[in-house]
C-alpha cells in the first residue's frame, strides 16, 4: 500500500546494533527506505544490521556515537547529514536501564540513565528537526521509543522509569512545536520484548520471565519484529495526522491493571447455539 512506502526517504535509528534497534532499522528498510544506523563505537552488531538493510536493497550507512557524549550529538548529526543527505525520520531507540534500588542509585548511575534515555532524545532530535526544517524535507517523523514503564512504576527501575516519562512529555512537546513545519513527534510504548536490555539482571531467567508472562493478556513475550509495524506505520504517509501520540505495543499489560482475569471462570462460547441455528436455516 503506498501510504505505507518510505521510499525516497532516509532514517536515522539509534541503537541500531541489535535488539529492537535491528527490527526497526529493517522494517523502515523493507518499507524503502535507506537508513542510518548508530550505537556505541565498537559496538558488535552494528554490521549485521548493516547487512541486513543492504539485503533489502535499500542504503546503509554505520556512523558508530556514544550518545552520552552530550556535547558530540550535534556534530554527530551533522556529521550524518553531510555523509546521508537530509534525514526524514528519526528513530530515538538507544536506551540503557538499570536495576538498583531506589536508596542504592548514585548521581552517576542517575545521570547515566538520564543521559542516553532524556538528554539524547532530546538533543538528536533538536538538531535533526532543525536539519530538516533547513532542508524543507516533507514528512518529517521523530520517533521515540520510551516504554510501558513511561505510564508505570516498576521496582528497581526509579531513573529508568522517570526518564520514560520524561522522554514521553519531551516528545509532546516537541509535536506542538514542529506541527507547524509538518514534521510529527510520536511515541512507541513497548512491553515485554525479548532483547538483551535486562540480560544482565541478576534473576533466575526462567522465574523471571514466568512471572511476567503471566501479566501480559497475550500470554507472551514481544518479537523485536513484531514492535516494527507500528513503526512503520508512524513513520509513513499513513501516519500523517498522528502526533503527540503515544502507542502502546504490549500485547494488552496495561489495559489490565487488575487480578480480576485470573479468577474468571473458564471461557463459554456463547455464540454456538447461533451458529449452529444459522447453519441449520441456511441447510
Ligand atoms: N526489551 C524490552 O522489553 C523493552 C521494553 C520497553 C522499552 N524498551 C526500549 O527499547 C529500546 C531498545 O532496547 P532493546 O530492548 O532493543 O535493548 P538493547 O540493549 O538491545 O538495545 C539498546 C541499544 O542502545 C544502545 N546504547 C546504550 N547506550 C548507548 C549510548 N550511550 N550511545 C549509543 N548507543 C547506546 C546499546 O548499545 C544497545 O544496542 C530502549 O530504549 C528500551 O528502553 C525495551
Amino acid at each position: 500500500m503506498s501510504d505505507f512506502s518510505l521510499d525516497g526517504r532516509t532514517a536515522l535509528v539509534t541503537g541500531a546494533a541489535g535488539g529492537l534497534g535491528r527490527a526497526y532499522a529493517t522494517a523502515l528498510a523493507r518499507a524503502g527506505a535507506d537508513v542510518v544506523l548508530t550505537d556505541l563505537p565498537g559496538a558488535e552488531g552494528l554490521a549485521e544490521t548493516a547487512r541486513a538493510v543492504a539485503a533489502t536493497g535499500r542504503r546503509a550507512y554505520v556512523h558508530a556515537q556514544d550518545l552520552s557524549r552530550t556535547e558530540e550529538i550535534a556534530p554527530f548529526a551533522d556529521r550524518v547529514r553531510k555523509a546521508a543527505g537530509p534525514v526524514h525520520i528519526l528513530v530515538n531507540n538507544a536506551g540503557t536501564a538499570a536495576l538498583e534500588r531506589f536508596n542504592e542509585i548514585t548521581p552517576a548511575s542517575w545521570s547515566a540513565v538520564l543521559r542516553v534515555n532524556v538528554d539524547a532524545v532530546f538533543f538528536l532530535s533538536q538538531r535533526l528537526a532543525e536539519h530538516m526544517i533547513a532542508d524543507g524535507v516533507r514528512g518529517g517523523r521523530i520517533i521515540t521509543v520510551t516504554s510501558k514503564n513511561a505510564l508505570v512504576a516498576e521496582a528497581g527501575l526509579a531513573h529508568y522509569n522517570a526518564s520514560k516519562a520524561a522522554a514521553q512529555l519531551l516528545t509532546e512537546t516537541l509535536a506542538v512545536e514542529l506541527a507547524p513545519h509538518g514534521i510529527t513527534a510520536n511515541t512507541l510504548a513497548p512491553g515485554m520484548v525479548e532483547t538483551p536490555i535486562d540480560g544482565g539482571f541478576p534473576f533466575d531467567r526462567e522465574a523471571f520471565e514466568a512471572a511476567y508472562r503471566e501479566r501480559i493478556p497475550l500470554g507472551r513475550y514481544s518479537r523485536p519484529d513484531e514492535q516494527a509495524g507500528a513503526l512503520v506505520f508512524l513513520a509513513s504517509d499513513a501516519g500523517a495526522y498522528v502526533t503527540g501520540a503515544r502507542l502502546v505495543v504490549d500485547g494488552g499489560v496495561l489495559a489490565d491493571q487488575m487480578p480480576r482475569t485470573r479468577f474468571m471462570p473458564p471461557y463459554r462460547n456463547t455464540v454456538d447455539a447461533l451458529d449452529t441455528a444459522d447453519t441449520a436455516d441456511g441447510a
